[in-house]
């Protein structure tokens, strides 16, 4: 039966959130407070359990400043190919080289044994990354990096947290690497931090960001425009009943005006020089935003891991690839991946009868032609590049939403099973 789906994906942003931004900006006031920003860099501290955060313009600023202090001597940064390719843009900025270590194909993230056997002599830094909200095998990863005296800094932008053994994500090595961005669990349009308990280190970041001008409040507000816009367009009384069928009439008739409107990721470019423009610091007002943002954290992720629980009913089909299903805290699902034999079909399958879902367009950066200086066969990272579905997690989604989607794909499973036997 065809139904009328929730969307894909919702901004965490409260509608709140645009009364301040419009508030502060009609009254000139996004730059003021001296406060805001160091208390928001207290709060974020003291829910991690680290000595230091500092705020960053975006996360990807945190990891080029990051990686260019631990790469001075020794150039090679070890870290996944499965990733959005700015991470990879700002080793190379930060004048280190990549080195791309295979992932494990469950939890989608760096594989412990390839980090061991791809350290050398030249090794800065080995960086992970969390994705989808699922912790890598980070203990692990953080004995290699002991036993081998190489620092650890945990790429920790989908996993705002998510803690192992009690202990929060980010806070295991080096340093932690922070996103608020605007599809991130913790918003504030733009912006991230970096997390240390080196008291040295977070000096030098303070002091290499200090003298950077402000975000722009153009920027700022071109950006609350954005999100506005998605957020009435995803609406549970708009998307239904428009937005849902003219994003499914674009995709099963491969309307590339509307497809790429959803699209994170597109051919890659290579940046070796980091843009001026990135060079900016955190608004006070952005602070602001996050503040009360911090509370909500595992209370929401709760929810994630309840919606998890539903969607591992999928782990039962053979041709899919689910994440392993953990409530200790350690995985809070940003978004449930799975990944299928062909991605396309199933979508079709599933667009065709209501339900609004999306293939996730990060993929394997090992293999892209602007990266080939740095290749390195990840059959995995390839193989996972082009398979992964993203399955809606977001809070406000809904059980009865999450059931609809495995009964799905559960019947598109079934479908071509029994299209099989009947031709054999
Ligand atoms: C895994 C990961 N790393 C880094 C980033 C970069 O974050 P920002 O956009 O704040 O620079 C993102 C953002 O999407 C991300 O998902």
């Amino acid at each position: 039966m065809l139904t009328s789906p929730r969307s894909r994906a919702r901004f965490y942003a409260r509608w709140t959130n645009y009364q301040k931004v419009a508030a502060e900006a009609m009254l000139g006031r996004i730059h003021d407070g001296d406060d805001a920003v160091p208390t928001m860099e207290r709060e974020l501290a003291a829910f991690l359990g680290v000595k230091h955060a500092v705020a960053m313009p975006q996360a990807r600023v945190g990891i080029y400043l990051t990686l260019k202090a631990l790469t001075a001597k020794k150039k090679k940064v070890v870290l996944s190919p499965y990733t959005i390719h700015d991470v990879i843009n700002m080793v190379i900025c930060a004048g280190a080289t990549p080195v791309f270590a295979d992932i494990d194909r469950k939890t989608c993230n760096i594989d412990t044994a390839e980090v061991a056997r791809l350290i050398d002599n030249d090794t800065g830094a080995v960086f992970v990354t969390h994705l989808h909200g699922l912790a890598c095998d980070i203990e692990g990863v953080r004995e290699v990096c002991r036993a081998k005296g190489v620092p650890l800094v945990e790429d920790t932008c989908q996993s705002l947290g998510a803690s192992v053994n009690g202990q929060r994500l980010g806070t295991f090595g080096h340093s932690g690497i922070f996103s608020f961005g605007m599809a991130k669990n913790v918003n504030c349009l733009y912006g991230g931090a970096v997390t240390t308990n080196d008291d040295a280190f977070a000096a030098m970041l303070r002091d290499e960001i200090k003298d950077f001008p402000y975000q722009t409040a153009e920027l700022l507000l071109k950006r609350a425009a954005f999100c506005l816009t998605g957020d009435i367009m995803t609406a549970d009384v708009v998307f239904p009943l428009s937005t849902f069928w003219i994003f499914r009439f674009g995709y099963l008739n491969q309307v590339e005006a509307l497809n790429k409107r959803w699209r994170g990721e597109d051919a890659p470019q290579i940046k070796e020089q980091i843009p001026d423009t990135y060079l900016r610091r955190m608004t006070p007002m952005q602070a602001r935003l996050l503040l009360p943002q911090f509370a909500q954290i595992d209370r929401l992720s709760q929810i994630r891991v309840g919606y998890a629980r539903i969607y591992d009913a999928l782990s039962r089909i053979p041709d899919i690839i689910t994440p392993p299903l953990r409530e200790d805290g350690s995985h809070i699902y940003l978004n449930y991946p799975i990944q299928v034999p062909d991605r396309h079909a199933l979508l079709r399958y599933a667009m065709q009868r209501g339900r609004d879902l999306t293939v996730q367009h990060m993929g394997n950066n090992a293999d892209y032609a602007c990266y080939a200086r740095w290749h390195r066969d990840c059959p995995n990272a390839r193989a996972t590049g082009t398979s992964v579905l993203l399955m809606p997690c977001y809070p406000g989604y809904g059980d009865s939403e999450v059931q609809k989607n495995v009964e799905v794909i559960e019947r598109y499973f079934a479908t071509a099973a029994n299209t099989m036997k009947a031709a054999a």
